[in-house]
């Protein structure tokens, strides 16, 4: 079952709360704006490409109840009883959501893209009827159009994860058999780019969960990933039930696993690229790339092109969320473990630099340093 899903009636999203897990499976319904917003900034549903298929789905269900009789919705102070209207509310709820995580570019980018699909819709209507220059589309074909782009971009991720494990799995082979390693795969993940980030395969675990299913064996070592613990809570969770031999370590631990020989690749997700190849992703994501560096180990970006910002020259121009103090202080504590009032810095993301990234597995294939020669496929 999908973790991130429209309602059957379409006016409300359906996720699986990430933030209770592993404890609790517990799926909640999101109808209002302030919730949905809400369930991103609380990580409800979190990882990159999911906040963007989450933030579709949210336009298309509040798309939808701007369809339902005398609601003439509004938002912000605008009104939805014309195909302006509709478009304004629109836009300011995208913005409401889009400003919900600055990191990963995902969520903007599912945002305009269906807010684009709109508003085409709206032209379509109008060159159909030329006589009436002003002829609404109207709400309920407006919603329609909102929620198959929303659809379209979830089942275009589906793809994209799928191809993604695959060459990210040929790769590892590849880099086996001229290492002349043999037995099970050694790999290090941190924080979670596995199905729940995403849809199915994942991004960063696509490669294990696919290559699991044609007998290829792996070994995972799953970085706890302070302050969150994606790792310990949703990566190891994913793979435990996939049935892949994984290991939970604390974020410290990476240089020990790997100067022990028992690591033959990192796989991350990532949360933006820049056109240089710097690569935002969970903070810690860095200093695991340097010691790879320093072992000799390759280290792989897998993510799909809707994270590629050609926009952002490098990896200075990416904004980095800051989150709660509390998250350090005394989050997952019983007790607070600092003194009181102590100061924290908790950014969520870092930069790693593009020299210390070996390749980005996308769905289009697998691009090499230099990065800003590959990677200009992506331009538009
Ligand atoms: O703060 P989070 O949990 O949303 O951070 C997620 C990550 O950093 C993932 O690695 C990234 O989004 C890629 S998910 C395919």
């Amino acid at each position: 079952m999908d973790h991130v899903r429209l309602s059957d009636a379409g006016d409300s999203v359906i996720i699986l709360d990430q933030s209770l897990l592993p404890l609790e499976e517990k799926y909640i319904e999101l109808a209002t704006l302030e919730d949905m917003a809400g369930a991103i900034k609380k990580l409800q549903v979190r990882g990159a490409p999911a906040i963007g298929i989450f933030a579709g789905y949210a336009l298309a269900a509040l798309s939808k109840q701007q369809c339902r009789p005398k609601a003439i919705s509004s938002c912000c102070g605008a009104s939805g009883s014309s195909d302006e209207g509709f478009m304004q509310i629109l836009q300011d709820q995208g913005k409401i959501l889009k400003d919900a995580r600055p990191t990963a570019v995902n969520l903007a980018w599912a945002v305009d893209r269906v807010i684009k699909a709109v508003r085409v819709e709206m032209f379509r209507a109008r060159q159909e009827d030329p006589m009436r220059l002003n002829a609404n589309a109207g709400a309920r074909r407006l919603a329609e159009a909102a929620a198959r782009e929303a659809k379209a971009i979830h089942e275009e991720d589906k793809a994209m994860c799928k191809a993604i494990a695959g060459y990210g799995l040929e790769e590892i082979k590849r880099v086996c058999e001229e290492t002349g390693h043999n037995g099970p795969i050694g790999i290090l993940t941190h924080c979670n780019a596995g199905p729940l980030a995403t849809s199915e395969y994942g991004t960063a675990l696509g490669p294990v969960l696919l290559g699991s299913e044609q007998g290829v064996e792996f070994k995972v070592f799953a970085d706890e990933t302070r302050p969150l613990l994606q790792g310990a809570r949703l990566t190891t969770y994913e793979l435990q039930k996939a049935g892949v031999d994984v290991t939970l370590i604390c974020d410290n631990m990476a240089s020990t696993v790997m100067k022990q020989g028992l690591v033959q690749a990192v796989f991350v997700g990532c949360d933006r690229v820049a056109a240089n190849g710097d690569t935002a992703n969970k903070i810690g994501t860095s200093a695991v790339a340097i010691l790879a560096k320093h072992y000799g180990i390759p280290f792989y970006v897998l993510g799909p092109s809707s994270s590629i910002d050609m926009n952002c020259a490098t990896g200075e121009d990416i904004p980095i969320e800051e989150r709660d103090p509390e998250e350090i202080r005394s989050k997952f504590y019983e007790k607070p473990v600092a003194p009181e009032g102590v100061r924290c810095f908790n950014p969520s993301f870092d930069v790693t630099d593009a020299e210390l990234i070996t390749a980005i597995i996308t769905e289009k294939g697998v691009f090499r340093y230099p990065y800003s020669d590959s990677l200009t496929v992506f331009s538009k």
